[in-house]
């Protein structure tokens, strides 16, 4: 069973003063799509603290990593440089993939700079920060993480394509 855990990026679900809906949304999401949940948490926006909780996160063994918000211009949008800063290799299809498939929904979808990367075994995936985004994304991912999940776990020697 693939598993999965949810990090939500925000200044104001972290300290209560907004509340998370995004972050639901993705483990309802996954769990309808058969995936397990292992984590989930809200930290504050920043390198630091988004960086922190993606590796304590990841080095739990989960297969994917699925943070929501702190990927656009806003001054305290760091996630996708938390998550270079800590991912070992960079996954550079997975953004360019959801930006241009979200891109018909929305011309905004290019001003989300998230990104994606590997750490250990783990996937990590930037998702922007709203409920109406991440139930977007999540469509466009569903295709192609079972094959990603087994890759990093090791259970495919070769691609098929
Ligand atoms: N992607 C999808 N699929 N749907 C959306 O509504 N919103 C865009 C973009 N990507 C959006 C999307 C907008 S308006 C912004 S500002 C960027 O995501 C960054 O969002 P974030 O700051 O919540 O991470």
């Amino acid at each position: 069973m693939a598993t999965f855990s949810v990090l939500t990026v925000s200044d104001s679900c972290k300290e209560g003063t907004r509340i998370d809906t995004s972050g639901p949304a993705i483990s309802e999401l996954m769990a309808e799509a058969g995936y397990t949940m292992i984590d989930s948490r809200i930290t504050e926006d920043g390198v630091e603290p988004v960086s922190i909780c993606i590796g304590e996160m990841s080095h739990r063994g989960v297969d994917l990593l699925l943070t929501t918000g702190g990927t656009g211009f806003s001054p305290r949008d760091f996630t996708p440089e938390a998550t270079e800063l800590v991912c070992d290799r960079k996954v550079p299809g997975i953004p360019e993939m959801l930006r241009y498939r979200s891109s018909e929904k929305v011309k905004a979808a290019w001003l989300s700079r998230g990104t994606a990367g590997i750490k250990g075994n783990t996937l990590v995936v930037n998702l922007p920060g709203s409920v109406k985004a991440v139930t977007e994304c999540i469509e466009f991912l569903l295709p192609i993480l079972p094959h990603a999940i087994e890759v990093l776990r090791g259970s495919v020697d070769r691609c098929g394509g």
